[in-house]
């Protein structure tokens, strides 16, 4: 696979926003997509198999199950984008079903250069696919893939496993339309979006028993040590989900145990945490299946096909753009 590695300086970037999330007033933060290192990648492929988080397997049954619908959908000859493709597993199914077609250009856009190796050794055994990889934040990502765009050929946006639940409402209506703004007109964009459920599976789902997702959550500040040098203390710090009812969502923390202070000096600052103060690290928004039809349109898009799934409420939506 060729890749396009990341040009920017990725350490100064994330010096700079562990100082502006950890200095602010109010609620602490560290951005979600931190997250996402060598040993971040790997937990969260982990986290996939988990009994309690059912999310990726409801989105692997529907692209299973429908992938030859949706590449009849899809008008071609088409490129596949992929956003945040993680290791790529379930987009197999998608992939093959073009490329029963035609011969097809993938193109994963990730900020994770482990999860796109992952992504390339999975996928490049299918027959007719010629893989570029784009280590690059979303946007930058699609920006450039759709530069390599061949003239008549359609681009297929896959954002798959309900990432958009990562960013607010508002956020999530912006991003879709800036997605929208880089398309033609005919484009589609596949989105899944995970679905309202019970407050009691969506603790379990992202507070496992094996604590598999406490030690993906808990890696941030491992990375921040590895990679700023700072001192946190892992042991002093624990993992928790809560429900934001408001806002229909399910926020990771991290919370400390006692007063403590931390240094960071890549970053240039020393934080002090009071006992029981927390760090928010991700937010995961559900949706209900009506309100994709609507946010879609608001951002540009019209609602084509929705696809449900019945074990584990989750929607796979095809959305054409305007
Ligand atoms: C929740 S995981 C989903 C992975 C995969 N799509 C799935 O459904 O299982 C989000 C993926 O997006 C990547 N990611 C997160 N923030 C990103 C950003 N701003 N730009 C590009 N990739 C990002 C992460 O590295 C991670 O692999």
């Amino acid at each position: 696979m060729l890749v396009h590695a990341i040009p920017t300086n990725i350490t100064y970037e994330f010096a700079a926003d562990v100082r502006a999330g950890l200095t602010r007033n109010g609620q602490k933060e560290l951005p979600s997509k931190y997250l996402y290192d060598n040993v971040g990648s790997a937990l969260f492929e982990v986290i996939s198999y988990l009994p309690e988080y059912g999310l990726t397997r409801a989105d692997e049954r529907l692209l299973r199950r429908h992938a030859d619908e949706i590449a009849d959908r899809v008008a071609g000859p088409v490129a596949v984008a992929e956003l945040g493709s993680g290791s790529g597993k379930k987009t197999r199914w998608l992939l093959e079903a073009f490329c029963r077609r035609q011969r097809t250009s993938y193109y994963p856009v990730e900020i994770s250069s482990s999860a796109l190796a992952m992504c390339e050794r999975e996928l490049r055994d299918i027959d007719r696919i010629s893989i570029v990889g784009f280590e690059r934040e979303y946007l930058d990502g699609l920006l450039e893939v759709a530069a390599y765009r061949k003239s008549g050929q359609h681009l297929l946006v896959l954002f798959l496993g309900s990432t958009i639940g990562n960013f607010d409402r508002p956020a999530g209506t912006k991003f879709l339309a800036e997605v929208r703004r880089i398309l033609e007109p005919g484009d589609s964009l596949l989105l899944g979006t995970d679905l309202e459920k019970p407050s009691s599976q969506l603790l379990a789902a992202y507070n496992d028993e094996l604590g598999v997702t406490a030690a993906f959550n808990l890696n941030l500040l491992a990375r921040v040590n590895r990679e700023l040098g700072a001192d946190f203390d892992l042991r002093q710090f624990v993992h928790l989900a809560r429900i934001n009812d408001e806002l229909r969502s399910v926020e990771m923390h991290l919370q400390s145990k006692r007063r403590q202070v931390v240094s960071i000096p890549a970053a240039e600052v020393v934080v002090e945490f009071q006992e029981g103060e927390t760090i928010w690290t991700e937010s995961s928004h559900k949706y209900s299946i009506d309100e994709m039809v609507e946010t879609a349109r608001n951002a540009g898009f019209r609602c084509e096909a929705q696809w449900i799934d019945e074990q584990w409420p989750f929607a796979e939506n095809l959305l054409i753009a305007e």
